[in-house]
């Protein structure tokens, strides 16, 4: 079958875009507004996309007249600062409880009963718990043009300045061992996969 994205003309009963990018990583991306209330929700359009040094995106869609500008976006522009969360197994429930949408200013953190500790340089906090965390500078945001007029997708870039890794998840070897932690991933519809099992191959050679 063939369809165009702007027609959506899959004749499916779901869109079947984001089934197809998969899986795709979560980040947790934690924030302070303006007063310092603080923030916490789930994106898996998130990448990192560059390593030196290392950058992460995340993408920002969905608003309209309705529903104003996400959160997350804001106070990261606002701020200049998040902080993304890496996801294990352990946090699947409350990751996912983060993404209600609740009024700005209501902490999330505290809504889905989740501890919060300090970062070393932002002032963005954690959540505790987590296997790894990324702080962020805010560098710029990417307009994509949506299909709702003057409500254009945000892409968010930061760049990494620290990064938390908790001693329990490195091993012997001093990898970091994804199967101590299991990180969640988003496939398509309310789907997720978390990783239980790695495949090694050799390196190609030219
Ligand atoms: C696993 C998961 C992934 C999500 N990924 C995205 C995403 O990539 N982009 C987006 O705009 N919303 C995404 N959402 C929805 C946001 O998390 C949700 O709209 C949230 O309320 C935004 O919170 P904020 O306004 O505090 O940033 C996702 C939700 C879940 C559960």
């Amino acid at each position: 079958m063939y369809y165009d994205p702007i027609l959506e003309n899959h004749g499916m009963r779901y869109n079947p875009f984001k089934a197809l990018v998969t899986p795709r990583p979560i980040g947790w991306i934690s924030t302070l507004d303006k007063s310092g209330n603080a923030n916490l929700a789930p994106y898996s359009f998130f990448n990192a996309v560059a390593a030196d040094p290392p950058y992460v995106v995340f993408g920002v869609g969905g608003h309209n007249e309705e529903r104003p500008r996400k959160d997350s976006a804001v106070n990261a522009e606002e701020t200049g600062e998040f902080v993304v969360n890496i996801v294990g197994l352990a946090h699947a429930d409350q990751m996912n409880r983060t993404a209600h949408w609740v009024d700005p200013g209501v902490d999330e953190f505290e809504f889905a009963g989740l501890e919060k500790e300090p970062s070393v340089k932002v002032a963005v906090p954690r959540v505790k718990g987590a296997p790894a965390h990324l702080e962020c500078i805010y560098d710029r945001t990417v307009l994509l043009p949506s299909r709702i007029d003057g409500f254009p997708n945000s892409v968010v870039f930061g760049r990494v300045v620290g990064v938390h890794i908790d001693d329990s998840v490195i091993n012997e070897d001093g990898r970091v061992d994804v199967l101590l932690y299991r990180p969640v991933a988003r496939m398509g519809y309310l789907d997720y996969t978390s990783i239980g099992q790695l495949i090694q191959l050799e390196k190609y050679q030219i």
